[in-house]
């Protein structure tokens, strides 16, 4: 069984996209364990406890220093005993000491297809402005690896989403998250749960 532990920081949809794949079987052999939230108004919280799964608050505005935050959400994590993290819209930096610790088992969704609209700073509805700034005709989300970079690590999915005429931000985040970050992250989260179990 793939313990599988889940950072957040607001909404959770991609965390309820996940907890509905286990429920109805699309992700096999996979057990959410924690969810683990550096805010503690995220709805994502909500949707932990209706689905029954541990939810907690690791804020750094409860620790003193960025170094004492560090080492209390390394703690929270270690705590889950993950066999993988999955940072689903999860707006804290990782911490160097946890992506050496847990090297190829992090992975992030992320709201275009990378190496397009990516890096520092783009996060959220950022991502869709810039995309319909430069007027890109197609974008999408990908699935990756966290490495020490930032949307840099090895590329696992990515799915590609049409824009269509007039979309504002909004529109074109909610098509992304519909069409392609629902989707592919909960079938990577398959892969390597099945992985596992081969
Ligand atoms: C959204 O901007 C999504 O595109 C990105 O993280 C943000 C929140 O997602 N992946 P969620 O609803 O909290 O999963």
């Amino acid at each position: 069984m793939l313990r599988v532990l889940v950072c957040v920081s607001g909404g959770g949809t991609n965390l309820q996209a996940i907890i509905d794949r286990v429920a109805d079987g699309s992700i096999g052999n996979t057990e959410i364990v924690r969810v683990i939230s550096n805010n503690p108004g995220a709805y994502a919280l909500e949707r932990a406890k209706e689905a029954g799964i541990e939810g907690i608050c690791v804020s750094p505005k409860n620790y003193e220093n960025r170094q004492a935050f560090h080492k209390a959400f390394l703690e929270a994590v270690d705590a889950a005993k993950p066999d993988l993290i999955v940072l689903a819209g999860f707006l804290v930096v990782i911490p160097e000491e946890m992506i050496a610790k847990y090297r190829g088992r992090i992975i992030n969704i992320h709201p275009s297809l990378i190496p397009s609209f990516c890096g520092t700073g783009y996060y959220g509805l950022k991502v869709h402005e810039k995309a319909l700034e430069r007027g890109v005709k197609v974008t999408g989300a990908t699935v990756h690896y966290v490495d020490e970079g930032t949307d840099t690590g090895p590329i696992i999915l990515q799915k590609a989403v049409s824009v269509e005429e007039g979309d504002t931000p909004e529109i074109l985040q909610r098509r992304v998250m519909e069409q392609a970050e629902w989707v592919i992250l909960p079938k990577a989260i398959d892969m390597i749960a099945r992985e596992k179990m081969k």
